[in-house]
This record gives C-alpha cells, sequence and structure tokens, in this order.
C-alpha cells in the first residue's frame, strides 16, 4: 500500500514528503500541477534516489487521472496539501483560489469517495482522507482573545481563508453525508526550509540579504502563532496514524509573535552571523508600507487537544526554530535562486512596487 500526496512541491508538502520517507517505509506518490509555487528541486534529495518516491504532474481538479492513481498505486491514504496559500495573491486574484482549493477539493473528495467506496470493509475503515487547513478559517483575534479551539466557529476574513473554509466544509459534510474516513487539520503558521520568499520569514531573510526594503505592512503589530514545519509534519504523521475519523485537529508552535519581532529576530541573526558591510544593522532596512486590505490582526492555537489525544507537542522553540531557518537559507543560496526567478519578480513588481 501506498499514501498518495497532494501539492508536494510546496513548502510544506515537500518538507512533509522528505519527513515521511525518512521515517517510514510505505512509498508515497506526490500529485503536483506544479503551480508557481511548485518547486521541483525541494525533493533532488529524492528524486531518481528512492525507491518510495515517485512524481506524477496531475491537477487536483483531474477527477479521472486521480482517480486511476487512486487505483493503480493501492492508496491507503490521501493527504491533501495542495492549495493556492498566499493570502496577498488571493486578494489580488481570487479566481484561482476558488478553483483550486474549493472545486478542486470537492473533485478529489469524489474521486477519494468513488476509490473508497470500492474497497474491501477493513480497508474503508483504515483509509483517511487527511486534509491540511489553516488556523486563518477562524478569523481574527482581540488581543484578550482565547485562542482558537476546535469547533470554534469560522469567520475568514481573506479570499485565501474564506476558500480554506469552503474546503474544510466540504471534507466534513462527506464524513458526515457518505461516510469517507476524513480528518481535517488546522494549522498555524509555519516556517523553515523550501518556503517561497513571498512570505514575511523567507521575504524578510531574502531581502535583508539582498540589500531590499523588508516590508512590514501596517504598524506591524499583527500576531502570529509561529510553528516550525518539521513539527507540523510530525504532528500530520501522528494524526494520520492515530487521528479518529470525522475529527479536527489544530496545531500551532505556542509561538505567538508580532511581525516586528519576527523581524527583529530575524534581523539580529544575519547582523550576528552575517555582517553587512559598513556595520549597519539589517533593521535599517525595514520599511513599512501600506497596510493589507482586510488584515487579520491575531491568531493563536490552542493545541490541548492534540497534546491529550495524541501526546504530540512542538519540539521547537521559535528562537531555535528560527536560527535553523536562516543558516538554511544562507546555507542553501542555489535553492533560492530556483525560487526567485521571473515569476516570482513579476510577483514583487505588481505587489510591491506599483
Ligand atoms: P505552497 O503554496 O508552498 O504549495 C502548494 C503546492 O500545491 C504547490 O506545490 C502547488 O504547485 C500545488 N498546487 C496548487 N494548485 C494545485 C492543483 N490544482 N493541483 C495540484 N497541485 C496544486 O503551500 P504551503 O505553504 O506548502 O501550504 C500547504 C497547505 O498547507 C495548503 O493547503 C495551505 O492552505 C496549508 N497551510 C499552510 C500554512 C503555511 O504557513 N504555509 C499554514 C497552515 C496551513
Ligand atoms: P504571510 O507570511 O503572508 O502569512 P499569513 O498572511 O498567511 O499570516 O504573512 C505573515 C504576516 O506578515 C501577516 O500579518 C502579513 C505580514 N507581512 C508583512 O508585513 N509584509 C510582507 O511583505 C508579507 C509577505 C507579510
Amino acid at each position: 500500500m501506498s499514501i498518495l500526496v497532494t501539492g508536494g512541491a510546496g513548502f510544506i508538502g515537500s518538507n512533509y514528503i522528505l519527513d515521511w520517507l525518512a521515517e517510514c517505509d510505505e512509498p508515497v506518490i506526490n500529485v503536483d500541477k506544479l503551480t508557481y509555487a511548485g518547486n521541483p528541486h525541494n525533493l533532488a534529495a529524492v528524486k531518481d534516489k528512492h525507491d518510495g518516491y515517485s512524481f506524477v504532474q496531475c491537477d487536483i481538479n483531474d477527477y479521472d487521472q486521480i482517480v486511476q492513481l487512486l487505483k493503480k498505486h493501492g492508496i491507503r491514504a490521501i493527504v491533501n496539501f495542495a492549495a493556492e496559500s498566499h493570502v496577498d495573491r488571493s486578494i489580488h486574484r481570487p479566481e484561482d483560489f476558488i478553483q483550486t482549493n474549493i472545486v478542486g477539493t470537492y473533485r478529489l473528495l469524489e474521486a477519494a469517495k468513488e476509490h473508497w467506496g470500492a474497497l474491501p470493509e477493513e480497508d474503508q475503515e483504515a483509509f483517511r482522507f487527511l486534509h491540511i487547513s489553516t488556523d486563518e478559517v477562524y478569523g481574527s483575534l482581540e488581543p484578550d482573545d482565547p485562542p482558537f479551539r476546535e469547533g470554534d466557529c469560522y469567520r475568514p476574513n481573506s479570499p485565501y481563508s474564506a476558500s480554506k473554509a469552503s474546503s474544510d466544509h466540504l471534507v466534513r459534510a462527506y464524513h458526515q453525508t457518505y461516510g469517507l474516513p476524513a480528518i481535517i487539520v488546522n494549522c498555524s503558521n509555519n516556517y523553515g526550509p523550501f518556503q517561497l520568499p513571498e512570505k514575511l520569514i523567507p521575504m524578510c531573510i531574502f531581502n535583508a540579504l539582498s540589500g531590499d526594503p523588508i516590508y512590514i505592512y501596517g504598524d506591524g503589530q499583527q500576531i502570529r502563532d509561529w510553528l516550525y514545519v518539521k513539527d507540523h509534519c510530525k504532528a500530520i504523521r501522528l494524526v494520520l496514524d492515530q487521528g479518529l475519523a470525522g475529527k479536527t485537529y489544530n496545531i500551532g508552535g505556542e509561538a505567538e509573535k508580532t511581525n516586528l519581532q519576527v523581524v527583529h529576530a530575524i534581523c539580529e541573526i544575519l547582523d550576528r552571523t552575517t555582517p553587512g558591510s559598513g556595520g549597519n544593522s539589517y533593521a535599517e532596512q525595514i520599511e513599512f508600507i501600506k497596510d493589507r486590505l482586510g488584515h487579520d490582526r491575531r491568531y493563536a492555537i490552542d493545541t490541548t487537544m492534540i497534546k491529550n489525544e495524541l501526546g504530540w507537542k512542538p519540539d521547537q522553540t521559535f528562537e531555535a526554530g528560527i536560527e535553523k531557518t536562516v543558516a538554511w537559507y544562507l546555507a542553501n543560496q542555489d535553492w533560492v535562486a530556483t525560487a526567485t526567478g521571473v515569476s516570482y519578480k513579476t510577483w514583487v513588481e505588481t505587489h510591491y512596487k506599483k
């Protein structure tokens, strides 16, 4: 038997595949459309080098091809990472978010239902559809609000979070209506190796080293909870193994930080490890720009359920994780070059410069 991972050429999906192949013997099929966010270089360590890894370029909207793959490889679990994931892009152009995150998830659920329905009874019970979602579906918290808990109301504020919320509802409905053994995980902001510099942390590292402005929206006091990506991968493996069908698990790093705190932490590491010429701090490159439309003020995650039920907790503190992340970007400038080509430059030009 094998597992099928969608969106495995993206940031979290590729970390998950590398983690899976290091920890488990079971083969993994990576199905990815290779949008601007999919980078085959993320998987250079296993492509043509690991018998347990195979890649198929395919859109999750392609019902026929997905059904064929599920049957051909005897798939016993789907881990769905495939999505449009960047809030700013969703504000510029929501269309792709609707098509992949909502329609794509629907088509993938249909394909999963078709495959699952034809399995012998004991395999049906063991089958899992694990949907990777975000804490952003819960909306924005006030400073004194308690962190998000499973079962909180969905109040998405961006086209991105609304499309993820819709996909979560569909996954839930396929469990309730058809009995598909589905699980949802809602996770906070990830960071670590292989993240595109369109997101805050790699943007800050990349722009600092390039001598470009480090862009901060509004006053920089927005709060996110930061989770080191490898801790997320470990949690997903645990949920796939021991999670109960029909449940939702919140996953977070227990590291609430303002955006300014995050950026200053990165600049401090760079000042120490890679001092710029002239003795200036990288923090001098910080530039406050117009706020993001509908910008959520605060996210925070209550991880009590996954801790109590599955025994998971994050291994990395933010301080250790961010140190490792900066070191990874410094040591992997070749990868950074693959992630900041023409399509990335066009995005920067469209979004920040215009
Ligand atoms: P990403 O943008 O880095 O990668 C997405 C991947 O999906 C890319 O490889 C892309 O080519 C692929 N893809 C896009 N549309 C597709 C389609 N129609 N068919 C097949 N493949 C397609 O995203 P990420 O940061 O790795 O996020 C992965 C998942 O985790 C997403 O569902 C996202 O909503 C969720 N999530 C992300 C974070 C985070 O901080 N990055 C936090 C919580 C949840
Ligand atoms: P981001 O990494 O895009 O993740 P998300 O929007 O999903 O939380 O942004 C994290 C925070 O950083 C968010 O509050 C927006 C802010 N931000 C900036 O201030 N400047 C930037 O250039 C980017 C990309 C993000």
